[in-house]
């Protein structure tokens, strides 16, 4: 079996586009499992940035196909203008996308919800969502009035099933300061419009994905978000509202666990988070101030400045153990050369582990790295393609992170563009 898993194994914003689109030359279908247009996923070609927000990161191959799974929530204004700038990259057939009929459809009231809901938030209570419309989506999935894809294909349901809506969340809109409730007709208007555009790329996914992979096709699995943004065993409040881990390949696709072969996580050489909840190890002041600098640390979203600090190994450790991981992909080694001093947290004072009580008060424990704070060291790094090019301050921060989390190095990014990448495993 030629499968492979990507997950982010931080709080999103790993570099996932990049491992991704890297891996994906190998593969023949890469499909996406959770998630929405909350992800940004930024990919490098000859110079061209290409973002990606629901697409999977394979789109920059001709002849792969990309696959929108059911456990996904999707805006489809956004997937129309996604699929056409791609297009006018002359990338993405027609039959290279395919979406599952299963999927969630975001609506404008959820969208409107999101923000409206994070506006009236004070203090502690504001999530610092995408205002995408993810959260009010996959409640109405639980309460099992959402809206699929395949409902627009039949317009007596949608309408029933859009006015069970406006009576569930009207009364919400309006006591949150919306102009009026939900437009019933004329979401029905747009509805057959997107019907129309559709109708060509819906498909049961998981029997394509299951075919695939009986063909003995190479089949990657993209994860949005990271382990620590989970529903379930993420920072809890303060998480997406998906099971951003492994185990939601299964789920979100709709094929047995047992076709997943081997799950790669992706970390950054150190660590960053935007949105509200814990974060032990953000660094303070300057030193923030030029990892966000020297990493462009701004969201791929929403734009906004991200908090940065310093690599987490506990952290790291919860997320092997969560996903299962058999790889990690370190990503923007090239940026943590760039910085004066290094630091690292191996343990946290107290005993404390994420994902239990106390991780907001962690205290983590550092040690500052010898060797770093060269200024050739970036050019070096950036220059190299295989292991043996790699400074010794770099090969021993590896062997570090190797030897702490206990999961094989499987691939390196040394720098923004696909080919600034040194791979240390066969992905499949
Ligand atoms: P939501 O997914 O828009 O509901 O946002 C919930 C939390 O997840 C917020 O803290 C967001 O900043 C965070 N989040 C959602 N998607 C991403 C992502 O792709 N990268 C990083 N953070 C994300």
């Amino acid at each position: 079996m030629k499968t492979l898993g990507v997950v982010g194994a931080q709080w999103g914003d790993e570099g996932k586009g990049k491992v991704v689109d890297v891996l994906a030359a190998q593969a023949d279908v890469v499909a996406r499992y959770s998630g929405g247009n909350n992800a940004g996923h930024t990919l490098v070609m000859d110079g061209k940035k290409i973002i990606t927000h629901l697409v999977p990161s394979g789109c920059a191959y001709k002849g792969t196909a990309c696959v929108l799974g059911a456990g996904m929530v999707i805006d489809v204004d956004v997937l129309q203008d996604e699929v056409a700038g791609i297009q006018g990259h002359g990338l993405l057939r027609d039959d290279e996308l395919k979406v599952s009929l299963d999927a969630h459809l975001i609506m404008p009231y959820h969208r409107e919800l999101d923000g409206l809901r994070e506006d009236s938030r004070i203090g502690a209570a504001k999530i610092g969502t995408t205002r995408r419309g993810i959260g009010p989506c996959y409640e109405a999935k639980a309460a099992r009035r959402g809206i699929k894809v395949r409902d627009l294909f039949d317009p007596n349901t949608l309408r029933v099933r859009l006015e069970g809506n406006a009576a569930a969340v009207d009364a919400e809109l309006l006591h949150l300061g919306a102009s009026r409730g939900v437009d019933v007709d004329a979401l029905l208007k747009s509805a057959s419009g997107w019907a129309r555009w559709l109708e060509p790329l819906v498909c049961d996914v998981g029997a394509v994905i299951d075919d695939a992979i009986t063909d003995g096709k190479r089949v990657l699995f993209e994860g949005a978000q990271g382990a620590l943004l989970d529903v379930d065993h993420g920072t809890y409040p303060y998480v997406t509202s998906t099971t951003t881990t492994a185990g939601g390949i299964s789920a979100g696709l709709g094929i047995g666990p047992t076709k997943i072969r081997s799950v790669w996580g992706i970390t950054k050489a150190y660590t960053t988070r935007v949105g509200a909840g814990p974060f032990p190890t953000r660094a303070e002041g300057e030193a923030e101030e030029q990892i966000r600098a020297a990493g462009g640390e701004f969201g791929a979203t929403t734009g906004r400045p991200r908090d940065c600090g310093w690599l987490d190994l506990p952290a790291l450790r919860f997320a092997a153990r969560v996903n299962g991981l058999t790889g990690l992909c370190v990503t923007k080694l090239d940026v943590l050369a760039m910085l004066p001093e290094v630091m690292v947290c191996r343990a946290y004072r107290d005993g404390v582990t994420p994902g239990r009580d106390g991780f907001s008060r962690a205290q983590p424990i550092y040690e500052t790295l010898s060797g770093w704070g060269d200024p050739a060291l970036q050019s070096l790094l950036r220059a190299a393609r295989s292991l043996s090019e790699i400074p010794t301050a770099v090969r021993e921060y590896l062997d570090l992170i190797e030897q702490e989390v206990g999961v094989p190095v499987t691939l390196l990014g040394v720098g923004p563009d696909r080919t600034e990448t040194i791979s240390l495993a066969d992905p499949f």
